[in-house]
This record gives C-alpha cells, structure tokens and sequence, in this order.
C-alpha cells in the first residue's frame, strides 16, 4: 500500500455525523420508525469497508471497525447490481453475521433498508436505516428514503473532494522536503506508520476518531517541513551544533508553521480537524511534556495529542538510523532511552508504551520502509 494514496480521502467525519443527525430528524418526524441511519464508508485500495459513522451517539463499538466487502455477500450483491436491500426480520435473516448485523440483533433492530452509494461508477459506501419494529419499511417509506440517500451521498462526495484537495498539498509539501534530501522518503513513510500505530492503539483509551488515525498517516511527514529554511552546512554537519547553529536549527519549527499557515490559507481550512492536526504536529513536535522543549515550553496536555505522538515517532526513527551526526542504534539501546525518556516525563509514556508494546507491527514497518542506504552499510 502505498502511504499517500489520494484514495484515503477521509470527510470530515464530525460533520457528516452532524448532517445525518439533522437528515435522521427530518426522516423519523415523518416515519418514526426510522430508528437509526448509519454510513460505511468504502475504500477502493484496501477494499475494506471502514467508519460507521451514524446518528446514534451509542456506536462508539462500532468506531474503527473494518471488514473486507468481499466477506459480506449481501453487501458485495448490491455494490455490483446497484439495487437496494429490504430485510423485514432481522434476526431471522443474519442467523450468523458481521460485527455490523450482531450489534444490530443485540440493540433489537428487527428491520433494516440498505443502499449502495456511488461515486460515478465507483463504490463509495452504503447507507443503512434501521428499525425496532419489524417489516418498518414499507415500499413507501423506500421511497422516501431514497431522496435523502441522494442528499446524503452528495453532501459526502463533496467533502471528499475538500480532503483530497488537502492530501494533494500534503503531497507536494513533503515532497519539497523529499527533494532536498532532508529526509530519505523511507523516514517520512516510517514516522507516517509509526505516528498511525500509536493512534490506534491509543483510539479507545482516547475516543479518537477513524480520521484522526488516518490523519496522522497523512499528516506526520510534514512534521519537518520547516527544515527546507535550514542551511545544509548545519543540516548536513557531521558532528555537534554551536549554540548559533542550534538556534537556527531550532528555528526549523517556526519556518514550518508559516509553511502550513500558508496551505491551510490557501485551502480556506480555518479550524478544521486537519488545519488544526497540521499546525500542532508541526508547531508542537519537540515539546516536551516537562516544559523542557522548544519553542514554547508547553508542559503535558498543553501538548496536543498529536504532536506527542509525533514526538515519539520522531525520535524512536531519528535513534534507529543514521545521522550525519549520530550513528544508528541498537534496537535494545534505542528501547531503554525512549523508556526512560518517559520515566523523566518527557515523551508521553502512554505513547511510548504504544508503540513499543507492538514490536511485531513496528519490526514490520522498519522492513516495509528499511532506507537503501541502511541496507549496504
Ligand atoms: P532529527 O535528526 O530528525 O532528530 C529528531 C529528534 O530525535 C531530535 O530532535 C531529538 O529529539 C531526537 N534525538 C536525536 N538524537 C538523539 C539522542 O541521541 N538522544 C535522544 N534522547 N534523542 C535524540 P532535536 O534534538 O530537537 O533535534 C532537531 C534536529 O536538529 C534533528 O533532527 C537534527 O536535524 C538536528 N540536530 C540535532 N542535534 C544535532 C547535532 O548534534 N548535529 C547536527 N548536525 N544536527 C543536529
Ligand atoms: C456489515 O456488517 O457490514 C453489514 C452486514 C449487512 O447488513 O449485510
Ligand atoms: C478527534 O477529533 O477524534 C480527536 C481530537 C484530538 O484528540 O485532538
Ligand atoms: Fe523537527
Ligand atoms: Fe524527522
């Protein structure tokens, strides 16, 4: 897979939940039966079906869940006919089923309508309106439905085209830093996996959402963007900085928000998720959780989320490999400092923890994304 594929354009989940919370409104003030509407969202790469966002506040179960189109037959039926699907008794139907269909059973959904959502010709996801009461949907009630399954998937290709214009910038921001061979390609996969690894493990312990961990896929290679400001005398020097040195290095943070200043500008993303993840992993990488990094001092929760994540993965990449000013460590040595980097209260323990608790994923990475260069020497 590659890390930057366009095709994981994520909407801005909150406000499709927003807009099917106000479209469900609308639809059960008329026929109240109409107990929930959920949306699965269909990823062409992967061809898994991911993101139940839905009307309910109660689906948080169902957040990050992910399973392959082609082990649902029903689903894969209608995604290929492009017809529509009545079942009138629900537990008599799915006698074993998905994750999907035994949460429905266990909350006492008896009936269910589902349509299949295209972009183009292409499968965008599927809609399902469900209902405690069995056989609640009616050739009449389908009918009416199906105005709001239009409005519904508009108003989701629309917000597509808004992120993908994001992940194109994205693209063409790191490849500037790619360029100037600030960092080797494999170093802004390896922080992208490394900062989505510790995401999901931490999804339920944070009640993060599924765009949050894919943003931190997208988003962490911009982390050094700033560096494009810094001098390749000090960037590429062999041995220690002078304290000037270190003070234009360190100025790499503030040449990088302007840069991501620019895009969100550009892009009109006033304070969006992404504007808002792109500026704290960006701004906030190299504080430290005890007031000792730069270049505000921020202390603990004043440090967002994400840019603690990124500082892990920043550093764990930075001590694995080689530097022009360090070369690269053992794994063991590597484990022991970031362990102790969060036993002084530095990096984020919980995230530490994250990632070096899942060392088969993280081995995995390293291999996927290994730099040519590390493999001859
Ligand atoms: P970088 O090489 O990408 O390193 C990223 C971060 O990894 C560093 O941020 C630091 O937090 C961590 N790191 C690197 N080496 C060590 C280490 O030996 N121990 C620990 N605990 N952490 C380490 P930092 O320090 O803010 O540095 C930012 C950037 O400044 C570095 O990015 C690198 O480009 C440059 N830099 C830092 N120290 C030196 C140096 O001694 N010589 C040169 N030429 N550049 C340096
Ligand atoms: C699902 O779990 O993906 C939905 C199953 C179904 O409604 O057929
Ligand atoms: C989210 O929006 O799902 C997470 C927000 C955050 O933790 O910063
Ligand atoms: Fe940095
Ligand atoms: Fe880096």
């Amino acid at each position: 897979m590659d890390t930057h594929s366009p095709s994981q354009a994520w909407p801005q989940e909150r406000d499709l939940v927003q807009q099917l919370e106000s479209i469900h409104d609308i639809v059960r003030a008329r026929y109240p039966t109409v107990d929930r509407v959920a949306f699965a969202l269909y990823d062409q790469d992967t061809e898994l079906l991911k993101t139940f966002v839905s009307s309910n506040s109660d689906d948080v179960a169902l957040r990050g869940h992910e399973a392959p189109l082609r082990e649902v037959p029903s689903l894969l039926e209608l995604a290929r006919s492009g017809g529509h699907r009545v079942v009138d008794d629900i537990p008599g139907t799915f006698r074993t089923g998905s994750l999907h269909t035994e949460w429905l059973k266990a909350r006492g959904y008896l009936s269910s309508y589902t349509t299949p959502i295209f972009d183009g010709q292409a499968l965008a996801g599927f809609l399902f309106y469900d209902s405690k009461q069995a056989a609640a949907f009616t050739a009449e009630v389908c009918g009416f439905l199906d105005d709001f399954s239009r409005i519904i998937a508009k108003l989701y290709l629309l917000q597509r085209q808004v992120v993908e214009g994001i992940i194109a910038t994205v693209h063409v921001a790191v490849g500037l830093a790619g360029m100037r061979d600030i960092e080797t390609r494999e170093h802004l996969h390896r922080m992208a996996h490394y900062s989505k690894l510790i995401a999901r493990h931490l999804m339920v312990s944070h009640d993060l959402s599924d765009e949050f961990v894919e943003y931190m896929l997208l988003f962490a290679p911009l982390h050094d963007i700033g560096k494009v400001g810094v001098p390749d005398s000090i960037l590429l020097k062999p041995g220690s900085l002078s304290p000037q040195e270190w003070d234009v290095m360190k100025n790499h943070v503030r040449i990088g928000m302007d840069i991501i200043d620019q895009i969100c500008d550009e892009m009109s993303l006033a304070d969006s998720l992404s504007s808002r993840m792109m500026r704290n992993i960006v701004g906030q990488h190299h504080e430290r959780c005890d007031g000792t990094g730069y270049p505000r001092g921020l202390h603990g929760d004043e440090i967002s989320l994400e840019a603690r994540i990124v500082a892990v993965a920043d550093m764990f990449d930075a001590l694995c490999t080689h530097r022009p000013y360090k070369p690269a460590w053992p794994m063991d040595r590597v484990t022991a400092e970031l362990r102790s980097e969060a036993a002084l209260g530095r990096l984020d323990a919980e995230c530490v923890d994250a990632l070096l608790s899942n060392l088969d994923e993280l081995l995995d990475i390293q291999q996927r994304f290994a730099d040519p260069s590390q493999l001859n020497s």
